[in-house]
């Protein structure tokens, strides 16, 4: 194994497994669960590769059991998955739905039982459509929304979930689901996006702080996606447009949580923000979160580009670049995670950090009961010696979560992108765990 081994990270770092409610439970309205933007989105033609949809997913709904079973056998610690919003309040807010809170505790419960901890997220892109009906996340009212879902599973799960990641990776839905349209809701524009970014770091805050109030002890986080960023040539116009990539893409909601604001500076036309701030704004866009997880799966490549509106930046696709893709077109580039890691270490108020996602699709086959995946296990391999390394050099890294257990439903892809450790036949519901997922579990025994 290249002398690379767990116990070189500290007998204290973090090792899990990470997933998604709407990416792998399935059971889309069973026991009352109430519609999300995602059920429309998928339901909508041309919007999700091949038409396809999450209404069975991976059904881990119903296989709750199984699957956690399957994390226990891998060897896998901590679990991490998020609440369905409509799943506990079908309606967004209001009457609660007790079988959906039933369900979460007994996902709960049974990680425990097999000694796994469990991780929540409490948002991951799953919206409540009649939230997103009155505006969804560009309605500053969704701040009071979605603190009375935090409040909620708090209340109902903090007695024993220990870790929470408020948020996963804003940047993501909020660009692709307002400004771009290729996620749910589908809502383009600049008129969207800007409220938006206000509302979530708000929302971010306040659920955050609420967290804290009612549950002292526990640690609270919340996940950013973040790419390394590097410009196509030495040219000034190419590195001013790689800085503004970074900004966009790294930047823009961590800094207003750490306190220093909007990247205003490096993207002007976020000043069309400044407009949305209401008394009392700036504090409450700050928390001191007691982890930052990061998302990192590559590194991208950024020229200037006249063509592309408001930032003159656009990437050089991996694909054209003829480097090592994975199915997604993303590039395998394992030094993107050292880079990610030392650039948020810069940041003096950033306690510590956890990469809460790491990992590759690639075009598994089952083949006589097996799958080999050697790239998968070589790709987790290569980015936990960058991460190795960055820890050796005293940055504050403190755990490591794959993305993800099982192939699941990898949104506008649909189920072509396989990223498990381990094989799903979405005919059959079969599991088979990959060769990467013996690998790691491998690395992870005792
Ligand atoms: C998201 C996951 C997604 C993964 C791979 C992250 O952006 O949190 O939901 O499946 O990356 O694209």
């Amino acid at each position: 194994m290249d002398h690379l081994n767990k116990a070189l990270f500290g007998k204290d770092f973090k090792w899990g497994i990470s997933t998604a409610a709407f990416q792998i439970e399935g059971a889309c309205d069973a026991d009352g669960k109430g519609v999300s933007i995602w059920d429309t989105f998928s339901a909508k033609k041309g919007k999700i590769l091949s038409g396809h949809k999450a209404d069975v997913a991976c059904d881990f709904y119903n296989n709750y059991q199984t699957d956690i079973d399957l994390v226990k056998q891998l060897n896998i610690p901590n679990f991490r998955f998020s609440i369905s919003w409509t799943r506990v309040l079908p309606n967004g807010t209001g009457e609660v739905n007790q079988a959906g809170i039933d369900y979460y505790n007994r996902v709960i419960n049974y990680c425990i039982s097999q000694g796994i901890e469990p991780w929540v997220t409490i948002y991951h892109w799953d919206l409540p459509q009649v939230l997103e009906d009155k505006g969804g996340w560009t309605n500053r009212d969704i701040v009071e929304w979605f603190t009375e879902f935090a409040v909620l599973c708090a209340k109902n799960f903090g007695d024993r979930v220990k870790y929470w990641m408020v948020m996963n990776e804003p940047s993501v839905f909020s660009g692709a689901g307002y400004f771009f349209g290729i996620h749910a809701p589908g809502r383009t524009g600049l008129k969207n996006f800007l409220p938006v970014i206000h509302h979530v770091v708000l929302s971010m805050v306040a659920g955050a702080k609420k967290l804290r109030e009612l549950l002292p002890d526990a640690e609270i986080g919340t996940t950013f996606s973040c790419s390394h960023i590097e410009p196509r040539s030495g040219n000034k116009r190419d590195i001013k447009a790689a800085c503004v990539a970074d900004a966009l893409v790294n930047r823009l909601f961590i800094e207003p949580v750490l306190g220093l604001g909007y990247p205003v500076s490096d993207i002007p036309v976020l000043k069309g923000l400044e407009k949305l701030y209401q008394p009392g704004d700036e504090q409450n866009m700050v928390f001191d979160f007691d982890f930052i997880g990061l998302q990192n799966y590559t590194r991208e490549i950024v020229r200037y580009s006249v063509f592309t509106p408001y930032i003159n930046a656009s990437l050089v696709k991996a694909k054209d670049r003829k480097v090592e893709i994975t199915a997604m077109g993303w590039e395998v580039y394992p030094p993107a995670i050292y880079h990610i890691i030392k650039k948020f270490n810069a940041y003096p108020q950033i306690r510590k950090i956890l990469i809460t996602e790491n990992g590759a699709a690639f075009s598994d086959e089952a083949i006589h009961d097996e799958v080999n995946d050697p790239r998968r296990a070589e790709y987790l391999r290569t980015h936990l010696k960058q991460i190795l390394k960055a820890k050796q050099e005293g940055c504050r890294i403190e755990g490591y979560f794959v993305w993800t257990l099982t192939d699941n439903f990898e949104w506008a892809e649909g189920y072509h992108p396989r990223f498990g450790l381990i094989h799903v036949d979405f005919d059959t519901q079969k599991r088979i765990i990959k060769s990467s997922g013996k690998w790691y579990a491998e690395f992870l025994k005792d």
